[in-house]
């Protein structure tokens, strides 16, 4: 007979299982049998008729290392009152001009619901550091450690990033830490480019209020998002790049993401010659 540890110890590892596979978020409350619902013909909704125009959607490379996460359902755009992508940035956008400080922006996001991935994080994931300091790290988004914590690079990344700071004479409280998109991707997945361009607007005056002198942007995501580059971060790295806010123009340096390092750590040498340009500027010296 089966007695009940041998169920717990099965439900366990059954779990176990899924976490290992990149499912470790709960999306729903029940499961949903995807295969059945494929064969059942569309609900003659609107919205439902525009989703099944849409061209499939492909399962997203890893961020952090791991399988490849599942693409995210198509879905409406957060519970706002702004139903697509485009009207929550315009919303985001509008928003995020009125703040004042960046306390006001924190409580802002904290009541935004125009991003989807707010639904699925446990955790707003703002900033970490010291908002005063000349520099700001920005990164792409939270994973697993930072969401349940609640601030960002708090996992491995962090770790090296905290080592690569100290190896130029820096810490946590001599940078300001933040991400393009401040809620964690379900499954580590990359963030698509419409939570990027909703979120962006919230990073965008989140520098604007922190004021630093320079800018390092850490991987691909986060040095598209604010220089416009459309190159690979291989080739974009190790320059800086102006980045205007009203008048004033602040310098983006693209560097290599730790997570990125921690897969391919003979990359750690152009990182380093990159965190040694750093430190020339910091000095006055590039
Ligand atoms: N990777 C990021 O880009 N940001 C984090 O906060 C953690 C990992």
């Amino acid at each position: 007979m089966t007695s009940h540890a041998d169920v717990e110890r099965d439900l366990i590892s059954y779990l176990d299982f899924h976490v290992e596979a990149g499912v470790d978020a709960a999306l729903d409350e029940h499961p949903h049998d995807r295969f059945q619902e494929a064969d059942a013909p569309p609900p003659a909704r609107p919205a439902a008729r525009a989703q099944a125009a849409e061209p499939p959607r492909r399962a997203l490379p890893p961020r952090d290392g791991g399988e490849a996460a599942p693409a995210p359902p198509a879905r409406t755009y957060g519970q706002s009152a702004a139903a697509k992508p485009d009207e929550a940035a315009g919303d985001a956008r509008a928003r995020a001009k009125e703040t004042r400080s960046l306390e006001e922006l924190v409580a802002l996001l904290a009541g935004f619901d125009g991003c989807p991935l707010k639904f699925t994080a446990k955790n707003l994931v703002f900033a970490d550091g010291n908002p005063a300091s000349r520099l700001m790290f920005v990164g792409e988004a939270p994973g697993a450690d930072e969401d349940r914590i609640g601030k960002p690079f708090m996992g491995r990344s962090g770790q090296l990033l905290d080592r690569m700071m100290r190896a130029i004479g820096l810490d946590r409280s001599s940078a300001y830490i933040a991400n393009i998109v401040p809620w964690r991707p379900p499954g580590n997945r990359n963030p698509t480019p419409q939570e990027v361009s909703i979120c962006k607007p919230f990073v965008e005056r989140q520098i604007e209020l922190a004021d630093p002198d320079l800018i390092v942007c850490l991987g691909s995501p986060a040095t598209q998002a604010l220089t416009g580059t459309k190159d690979g971060i291989l080739k974009a790295r190790g320059r800086f790049y102006p980045y205007r806010v009203g008048s004033r123009e602040i310098r983006v340096l693209a560097t290599l993401h730790p997570a990125y390092l921690l897969r391919q750590p003979v990359q750690k040498r152009l990182a380093w010659r990159d965190f040694r340009m750093l430190r020339a500027a910091l000095d006055g010296r590039a």
